[in-house]
């Protein structure tokens, strides 16, 4: 469930083209179980209209500080007060040196000004064309609004509406939710350098065929994407899969299981977490073959030999970090059965002192999974769930394991 369900978000939207991006935002938002009160600035109207997004957040939109249907008519105190965070977004230059100054001559800066600044977080998506975004005074702003506590989100780069090119777009509507999800986790990782495996290997034949395996590196993503939202910073050495990358999270792409170990070894060197759950190939054929083997109507077959893989977790578990508990490793087990018999052996055989075990066959290319997470202890499972549910559910474990270590 996304940390997101639950909460009452004021949406702010200021003077912006990127608006129209907003209107995404508010649904999304509503669909990740938040309320969403949006509130307009005048310059907002110009670009979108309070019914629409009166009709995707389901409430009425407030643009004056004047709105005469609350009660004691001050909008600024009761919408500010009831929310779990004000999200401006588009936040226009003009808008954010307001809130610079502490300007309130709207209801939107009125009700950032007068929100209880320890309760009330205040995040900000920045919009605007690139010379006003790389302007000194833009960038004064944007130094000293963080100073003052104020969660600035990343400008998007590329093409912009005005027809120039560079920084300064307001981000897309999911790279948002993915921040203000990140935002509202708790950061139980924080600071921590965390390097994962994902993904199956790919073994050539020959520059066109090769071995490879079913793993989707599903699991290893919700696992990195898990981390960085607890505060960790990821890196995530992939084989070849399609899967978007993380938000926040550094990817290095690798093809051979030789390819994987070299990445591994140039990333481990910082890492304080190694989680291990690619499929690494086993084997790879003996020798790879430069041009493309061809059938040559003869009927014969070509002879392929097998070499086997370096095991990439047994050898980071056996290195002198590793040993001496500054690197905590974590391998996976995909077994088709006997997964407790099968997991606790793999555990005492990769040296490993966390290993998670789960059914193969059921979880390649899944949604969902089990986990059987086995330490020198025993055994807990983590039952069947989302893998997004279950990669959170594990990386609290291993952050009460760093605590358990450091103690
Ligand atoms: O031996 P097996 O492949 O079942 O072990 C699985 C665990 O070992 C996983 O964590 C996997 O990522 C890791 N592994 C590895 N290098 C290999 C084989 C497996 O890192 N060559």
């Amino acid at each position: 469930m996304s940390t997101l369900a639950g909460k009452h978000i004021v949406l702010g939207l200021s003077g912006g083209i990127a608006a129209y991006k907003s209107a995404e935002l508010c649904r999304a938002l509503v669909k990740a179980g938040v309320t969403v009160q949006v509130v307009m600035t005048e310059a907002a109207e110009h670009f979108m209209t309070a019914v629409t997004l009166q009709a995707l957040s389901g409430r009425p939109v407030y643009t004056s500080q004047w709105d005469a249907r609350e009660g004691n008519n001050m909008a600024h105190i009761n919408l500010s007060r009831e929310a779990d965070a004000i999200v401006v977004a588009p936040a226009s230059a003009d808008f954010m040196a307001k809130l610079l100054h502490g300007r309130a001559d709207d209801l939107l800066s009125l009700m950032c000004l007068a929100r209880p600044i320890d309760q009330v977080p205040l995040i900000v998506a920045p919009a605007m064309n690139r010379e006003m975004w790389a302007n000194p005074a833009t960038q004064r702003n944007v130094a000293q609004l963080r100073v003052d506590g104020v969660h600035m989100l990343d400008v998007g780069q590329g093409d912009q509406a005005c027809g120039e090119t560079g920084d300064g777009r307001m981000l897309e509507a999911d790279e948002i939710l993915e921040d203000l999800e990140a935002f509202f986790t708790p950061k139980v990782l924080a600071g921590r350098q965390l390097l994962v495996t994902a993904g199956p290997t790919y073994e050539a034949i020959d520059p066109v065929r090769g071995i490879t395996n079913l793993s989707s590196g599903k699991m290893g993503f919700a696992i990195a994407r898990a981390a960085h939202m607890a505060g960790a910073h990821v890196t995530l050495v992939a084989g070849p899969v399609s899967l978007p990358t993380p938000r926040g999270v550094r990817r290095v792409d690798v093809r051979s299981a030789r390819d994987m170990l070299q990445a591994v070894e140039q990333n481990v060197g910082a890492a304080q977490v190694f989680i291990s759950t690619a499929a690494v190939a086993d084997w790879r054929p003996a020798t790879s073959a430069d041009q493309k083997i061809k059938k040559d109507g003869s009927g014969q077959t070509p002879q392929l030999g097998f070499v086997e893989n370096p095991d990439i977790l047994a050898t980071v578990a056996k290195s002198p970090r590793a040993q001496a508990g500054e690197l905590f490793c974590v391998g996976f087990a995909a077994e088709s059965h006997d997964l407790l018999a099968h997991a606790t052996a793999k555990r005492e055989r990769k040296g490993v002192p966390l290993l998670v075990g789960n059914i193969g066959p059921a979880t390649f290319g899944q949604d969902d999974n089990a986990l059987l997470l086995v330490d020198a202890q025993g055994a807990r499972e983590l039952p069947h769930a989302s893998k997004q549910v279950l990669a959170t559910q594990l990386i609290e474990d291993i952050a009460r394991r760093l605590g358990a270590l450091k103690a």
